[in-house]
């Protein structure tokens, strides 16, 4: 069995990266990120290797105040259903745990996935910082079909 190895991401990785994303953002499942923007905030993605390939991406943001969102969570639609996204998911987990005792939240379309993870389904409203920062850039503001959800660490 090919081992998939999930790590912090480096410079090296944002085409890659750009290339995991690009699919599902076409399909308005994830927002568009350039990889110049990727780059910048590079530290705070992981990547699911193998065999050399990326297969997959997740990032975190830190809002401050101890509150933190898992976004851009994408597997190549060949590697979906492996374990890879929880794998992603639970490694950034840990790494922001690290910082103390910490709220981490996501906007998805795919709520049954983070219920699995431990996180519980919330009111997207306990989050103004998010609906400020991207979903008033969001194409689908008007016609939201995310859900939140949180998780205390
Ligand atoms: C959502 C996504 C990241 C999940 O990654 P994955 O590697 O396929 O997920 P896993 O194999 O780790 O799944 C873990 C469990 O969650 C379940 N699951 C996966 N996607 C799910 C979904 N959309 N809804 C409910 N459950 C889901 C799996 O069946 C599995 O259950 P099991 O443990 O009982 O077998 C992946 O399907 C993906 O890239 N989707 C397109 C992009 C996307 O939706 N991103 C999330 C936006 S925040």
């Amino acid at each position: 069995m090919q081992k998939i190895q999930i790590r912090t991401a480096e410079k090296k990785d944002a085409d890659a990266i750009c290339g995991i994303l690009v699919p599902y953002a076409k399909k308005k499942i994830v927002l568009p990120r350039d990889p110049l923007e990727i780059s910048r905030h590079i530290h705070n993605f992981c990547v699911a290797e193998k065999n050399g390939r990326i297969i997959g991406c997740c990032a975190f943001r830190d809002y401050g105040n101890s509150l933190f969102e898992i976004r851009s969570l994408a597997v190549n639609s060949r590697n979906v259903g492996g374990g890879v996204g929880s794998k992603m998911v639970n490694f950034l987990k840990e790494r922001i745990s690290c910082l103390g005792r910490v709220h981490v939240f996501a906007l998805t379309t795919s709520p049954g996935f983070f219920n699995r993870l431990g996180f519980r389904t919330v009111e997207k409203d306990m989050f103004p910082q998010k609906i400020w920062s991207d979903c008033s850039k969001c194409p689908k503001l008007d016609d939201c079909d995310e859900e939140a959800v949180l998780i205390e660490l």
